[in-house]
């Protein structure tokens, strides 16, 4: 992708990546992302919870800003691969929101997801978020990591609730990109500590 930081012309990759899991392989993004990538930013039933589906254009803009992210700061959304393929099925991974200071966490660390409908329904969002809350805890050396999602999000909240996190219903909030009275204002918040991710975490 375009201002990808080279050395002697070798993109870098950051430390920690690629990351493998059992079945998959979280890496920086690549050129051949962005059509599938587009495909599911374009599917309404992956967006129903955000305020709309995206455009090729506003599609492969996001897919740059979030490589550019993993590039500079050496993590963020990362491209998600099944190992024997399909190549990219969509972006997890851990993050630092921009507008953190407005959230009732205040500024954070969060995980987040985003897969094709056709990698539903297999375990591959909790596997690979699993491995995303290894990398912010263990590489990045958080205390904490959130997640959070609109209210209606059933999905999203039992990928949090699998993967140890617990919703704090104390920080509800509206989220601030959203104006007033939009269906998808409310979110709920889930946390996850260093304590209770040591507790959890298989040995
Ligand atoms: C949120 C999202 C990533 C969740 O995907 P998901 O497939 O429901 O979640 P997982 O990958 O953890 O899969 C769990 C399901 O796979 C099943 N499964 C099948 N094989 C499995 C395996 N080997 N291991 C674990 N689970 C498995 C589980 O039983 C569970 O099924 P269920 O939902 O019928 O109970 C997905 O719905 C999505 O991309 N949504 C659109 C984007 C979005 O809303 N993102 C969040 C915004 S904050």
């Amino acid at each position: 992708m375009r201002g990808r930081p080279h050395t002697n012309g070798v993109p870098m990759t950051p430390p920690g990546l690629p990351m493998e899991t059992e079945r998959l392989i979280l890496r920086p993004w690549r050129d051949s992302d962005l059509a599938p990538f587009a495909a599911l930013n374009a599917d309404p039933e992956v967006m129903k919870f955000f305020p709309e589906p995206l455009g090729r254009a506003e599609s492969d803009a996001l897919a740059q800003r979030v490589g550019e992210r993993i590039e500079a700061e050496g993590f963020g959304f990362f491209a998600v691969e099944v190992k024997g393929g399909p190549d990219f099925i969509g972006m997890v991974g851990p993050s630092v929101p921009g507008y953190g200071a407005e959230l009732p966490c205040g500024p954070c660390t969060e995980v987040g997801w985003r897969l094709s409908r056709a990698a539903w329904g297999k375990g591959y969002a909790s596997e690979a978020a699993t491995a995303s809350l290894a990398f912010a805890f263990d590489t990045l050396d958080r205390d904490e990591v959130v997640a959070f999602t609109a209210v209606q999000n059933e999905r999203s909240q039992a990928v949090m609730g699998r993967i140890g996190m617990i919703r704090d219903e104390t920080c509800d909030f509206d989220h601030p990109l959203l104006p007033e009275g939009h269906r998808l204002l409310r979110h709920v918040l889930y946390r996850i500590s260093r304590e209770r991710w040591e507790a959890i975490r298989s040995p």
